[in-house]
């Protein structure tokens, strides 16, 4: 039986969630593709607000992959104008409501103007503790373990850091995600039940929810059902537990 949802401390402490669905969600309304995005990007606000309630700090959202690029040149281009207004528009409301908002891709592929904008949100919410957001924009695991590996190489060339010293809690320090707890639960709507490349080295512990709902159609109250599943699941980490 699903355990009481309000009992946060048996809950995940960060969630991930892989946001997919949003173009299959426009094609059944007949609708262009970026239709789709829209009505996913107006979903977040109501799983972010839903966060302290479910007991959980940090929320971490998948909005484009380092694969994504392969899409035609509009629907690129419109997603990239999409997450600039998403960062005009929300910036007061993640704010006041006490999120901490940071990124993690790499940046140098985006463009400045957009670059600019997610700067500016990460300080002007630094303070913020109530919730820990972390948008991957122009994300892959497979990219971010590679970026962090020639940093790497690098301190060692340079002799700052001998090859001895490498180890899994070295190598984190070097991933984007390096100010993040590891996640404990990835949720990927649309019905995919794959990882495209998110969270890979993070991930390795994770609890997944694979479900069916398109992403602009994710609720606070599904949110909350997953969570209450997984207060039920029984992570081992390798060991064997009574
Ligand atoms: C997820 O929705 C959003 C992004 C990848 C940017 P999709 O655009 O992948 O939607 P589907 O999978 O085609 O339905
Ligand atoms: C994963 O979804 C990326 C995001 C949700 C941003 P995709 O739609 O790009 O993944 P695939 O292509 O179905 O694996
Ligand atoms: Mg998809």
């Amino acid at each position: 039986m699903a355990k009481d949802i309000t009992d946060h401390a048996s809950g995940p402490n960060h969630v991930a969630i892989i946001m997919d669905g949003n173009g299959r969600w426009a094609q059944q309304r007949g609708r262009p593709r970026l239709f789709g995005h829209h009505a996913g990007a107006r979903r977040v606000r109501e799983i972010v607000e839903a966060c302290p309630d479910l007991g959980v700090k940090y929320l971490t959202i998948f909005a484009f992959s380092t694969e994504n690029w392969k899409r035609t040149q509009s629907e690129v281009a419109g997603l990239m104008k999409l997450f600039r207004r998403y960062i005009e528009k929300e910036a007061k409301a993640l704010f006041e409501n006490g999120v901490r908002v940071r990124f993690i891709g790499d940046r140098m592929k985006l463009d400045d103007k957009l670059v600019s904008l997610m700067d500016e949100l990460e300080i002007f919410t630094a303070d913020n503790t109530e919730v820990h957001l972390t948008i991957a924009l122009n994300y892959g695991g497979r990219d971010e373990v590679t970026r962090a590996a020639q940093r790497l190489a690098l301190e060692i060339e340079q002799g700052r850091l001998s090859h001895k010293d490498v180890d899994a809690e070295c190598l984190s320090k070097f991933l984007d995600t390096r100010f993040l707890p590891d996640p404990d639960l990835v949720i990927r709507t649309s019905g995919e039940a794959r990882i495209s490349n998110f969270l890979l080295w993070q991930s390795a512990y994770a609890e997944y929810e694979f479900i069916d709902t398109l992403w602009p159609d994710f609720t606070s109250a599904e949110l909350g059902t997953l969570i209450g599943n997984y207060g039920g699941r029984d992570r081992r980490f390798g060991a064997v537990t009574a």
